[in-house]
């Protein structure tokens, strides 16, 4: 059936994926794909990577500035006071652990979060943004606790949210240079201008959805495999190559049937991912203080196979995997802690979204048949 030349119906040519238009506005990050610059409000990430803290980033994208101590302080109190679930919403997790995957476990948390709070004007907003801020990092821990059939550790409000994460995770004080690790990676990736899920947080948000409508479309968003869901499958491509010396006819055979490599690849850089060699020095300081180097070389070499044969960059979630693993963090965990850093982005992009709002809504080229005759089912 050929396309009639009048269909209404043909608007422009689509832009696939959407690569490059412009949606929005936003004051919030900056991706310069052809330098390798990402900028939170304005600083370079190189310049908080290493200097500052997760909420001090939360800080930076709620306020538009960085904090004074006073307000860095009130921000610490009040994301650690966060940091407690209402019983029912564990009795949820318990439901469905072992039954589903902690990503889509999560998913469920956030939408089931939203039944407990109330409907507020948008300048109450914040607060309840923070909550969900502190309320993921809980949830994280307590799907493992749970799943592991290990006693769930309280939330301490008074400990930064790295640190008391790690020791709500595994039940025990973290070292130093593991916080460090952590709040490097939570820095790093809370926020990248219009990613898929941070995206699909503002579309729902458009409509005038609640808060919490819009962050569980971000989180069924960041879960695919070519999005936040990729961290995972590097490290189960890591752990199956084990040995340098298996990584060249790994990534030869990869690239002959045509697979993607995961931790590879990038919508807009064009030069390595901004945030990659902070990952890389980071992981490469805790395999250090483990003392076994092997996984982070295997890590190196399949970086250098892939380079010596296209040129094909290495973006956030291939260093992000052995940091988090170096972390001792189970690698279905991995996708839900990209989760427990984005929903600082998230949550500020749904509310730059609700302040300058307007329907988020574009068009489809129609490409099937028109003007189709109808014919009563029994003569089908
Ligand atoms: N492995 C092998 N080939 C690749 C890869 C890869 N990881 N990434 C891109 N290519 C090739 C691809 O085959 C294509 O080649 P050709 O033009 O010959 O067909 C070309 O590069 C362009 O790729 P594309 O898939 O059309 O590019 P895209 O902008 O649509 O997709 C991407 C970007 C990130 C989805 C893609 O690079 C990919 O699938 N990477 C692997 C998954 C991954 O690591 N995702 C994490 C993304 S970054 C963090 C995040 O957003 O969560």
């Amino acid at each position: 059936m050929s396309l009639p030349k009048d269909n209404k119906d043909s608007v422009s040519e689509p832009v696939k994926g959407l690569e490059g238009i412009v949606a929005a506005d936003t004051t919030l990050s900056s991706v310069n794909g052809e330098k390798g610059i990402l900028r939170y409000c304005g600083y370079n990430i190189d310049d908080l990577a290493f200097s500052s803290t997760f909420e001090e980033t939360i800080c930076l994208l709620y306020d538009n500035e960085l904090p004074n101590q006073e307000r860095l302080d009130e921000m610490t109190r009040k994301v650690g006071e966060a940091r407690v679930l209402p019983d029912e919403v564990i009795k949820v997790i318990t439901e469905l652990v072992g039954k589903t995957s902690p990503m889509s476990t999560l998913r469920t948390v956030v939408s089931v979060l939203g039944h407990y709070e109330k409907n507020v004007p948008l300048k109450e907003l914040p607060p309840k943004a923070l909550r969900l801020v502190g309320q993921i990092s809980t949830a994280v821990a307590i799907i493992h606790r749970l799943r592991e059939k290990l006693p769930i550790i309280k939330a301490d409000p008074t400990k930064g949210h790295s640190e008391d994460f790690l020791r709500m995770l595994h039940g025990k004080d973290p070292s130093d240079i593991q916080i460090n690790a952590l709040n490097l990676y939570l820095i790093l990736l809370a926020d990248h201008g219009f990613n898929a899920s941070t995206f699909s947080a503002r579309v729902t948000a458009g409509t005038l959805a609640n808060l919490h409508s819009a962050i569980t479309s971000a989180v069924g968003t960041l879960s695919g495999p070519l999005h936040g869901g990729a961290n995972e499958k590097a490290m189960d491509m890591i752990i199956e190559v084990g040995k340098k010396k298996k990584a060249s006819a790994y990534i030869q055979n990869a690239f002959d049937s045509k697979q993607k490599i995961m931790g590879f690849g990038h919508r807009v850089y064009k030069v390595d991912d901004a945030r990659k060699p902070h990952l890389k020095k980071m992981a490469k300081q805790l395999w250090e203080e483990k003392g076994n180097m092997e996984l982070f070389e295997v890590a190196e070499e399949i970086e250098k196979q892939v380079k010596d044969r296209k040129q094909i960059i290495t973006n956030v979630d291939f260093y992000s995997a052995p940091l988090l693993y170096g972390l001792d963090i189970p690698k279905d965990l991995f996708t839900p802690l990209f989760a427990m850093s984005r929903i600082a982005g998230w949550t500020a992009h749904v509310l730059e979204q609700y302040r300058n709002n307007r329907l988020i809504r574009p068009r489809a080229r129609y490409v099937g048949p028109i003007d189709r005759t109808f014919r009563p089912i029994e003569q089908r």
